[in-house]
């Protein structure tokens, strides 16, 4: 009998005909969102399970799948899983990172443009038929080309979003808790600075940090305060990285010209308020949404499923431990 696994959230038809060869599959392809209650239902009998960032496998939902094996999640973040529970359980976790650092890094540069240039907001104005004609004085933004880039978190996508940065002239900064070596930063022409530099000397800051307990706020009300008012924040990341009432209220009283965020706190609930503010351009966490990058980090997930409920170490395991 093939083990039988569960698909948490709607993928491509391929990717439930690629795991349909390998195990019996609970496809939830009408995509409700399962949460605990729903998880530790359709977990009872499972041995495998690919699941999204808006699955929380947490320690609640652990317990109540004894037979499972593996945890396979379709991003590369993985804050949606309790590792450790995974761990003490004996149960593999993976994720899938490479194949979304261009596609996400896209995304960064697409929200830094149109905070920049108010792509967003003056679409809006004149959707709503505001526009009398040209006028010298309409929708100044920030020049982008010959600025600096203040990269926090330089990881594979840290490093495609500075090189990205070449063709604008930009002088690229970062900080990340270990300096790149010297050939990786002199492929992105990025110098390595303290996180008080950053902070003081970006006139754009892309967060590309995981969440976790350190990360948790990292931008806050004290950070914001060090930027400069000139200056945009770009959360491509994770919600929790930014303390959200504390950037609406920079935002609110122009101590910050603008933000671009891609994920919330607690989302896909976010902030009201940032619905009032014309400095702000919101996406709903589509940072690796292309079609072939989505395809990619899926099948990506099937592979790493395939080999751990074949004996095999995935890929992508993210706890060695429960390996070992
Ligand atoms: C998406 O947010 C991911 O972590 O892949």
């Amino acid at each position: 009998m093939k083990p039988r696994i569960l698909v948490a959230r709607e993928v491509f038809p391929e990717v439930i005909e690629r795991l349909s060869r390998h195990f019996e599959v609970d496809a939830n392809q009408a995509d409700v969102v399962l949460g605990v209650e729903g998880l530790k239902a359709r977990l009872a009998d499972k041995t495998g399970v690919m699941t999204a960032v808006s699955d929380p496998v947490t320690a609640e939902v652990i317990a109540a799948a004894p037979g499972l094996k593996a945890v396979c999640n379709f991003a590369v973040g993985y804050n949606n899983i309790d590792l450790a529970a995974c761990t003490r359980a004996g149960i593999l976790a993976t994720n899938t990172p490479g194949v979304l650092d261009d596609t996400t890094a896209d995304l960064a540069w697409a929200l830094l443009m149109a905070t920049a240039r108010h792509i967003q907001t003056s679409e809006h104005w004149l959707r709503a038929g505001h526009w009398k004609g040209f006028r010298m004085t309409d929708w100044l933004g920030s020049d982008v080309h010959h600025a600096t880039l203040g990269i926090l978190g330089m990881g594979r996508i840290g490093q495609a979003v500075a090189r990205r940065a070449l063709g604008f002239d930009m002088n690229v900064i970062y900080h990340n808790r270990s300096r790149l070596p010297a050939d990786k930063e002199a492929a992105c022409r990025a110098t390595w600075v303290d996180k008080a530099t950053l902070l003081r000397e970006a006139d754009f800051l892309v967060l590309l940090l995981p969440y976790s307990a350190e990360s948790h706020h990292i931008i806050g009300a004290a950070e914001l305060a060090q930027m400069k008012p000139t200056a945009h924040l770009i959360n491509v990341a994770r919600g929790g990285i930014v303390d959200d009432a504390a950037l609406v209220s920079a935002l609110r009283q122009r101590r910050l010209a603008g933000a671009a965020l891609d994920v919330f706190e607690g989302e896909p609930k976010f902030d009201p308020a940032f619905l009032e503010l014309d400095n702000v351009t919101l996406t709903p966490h589509i940072g690796s949404s292309s079609r072939a990058t989505r395809m990619a980090m899926a099948m990506t997930a099937a592979d790493n499923l395939i080999a751990a409920l074949s004996g095999q170490r995935p890929p992508n395991l993210i706890n060695a431990d429960a390996w070992r």
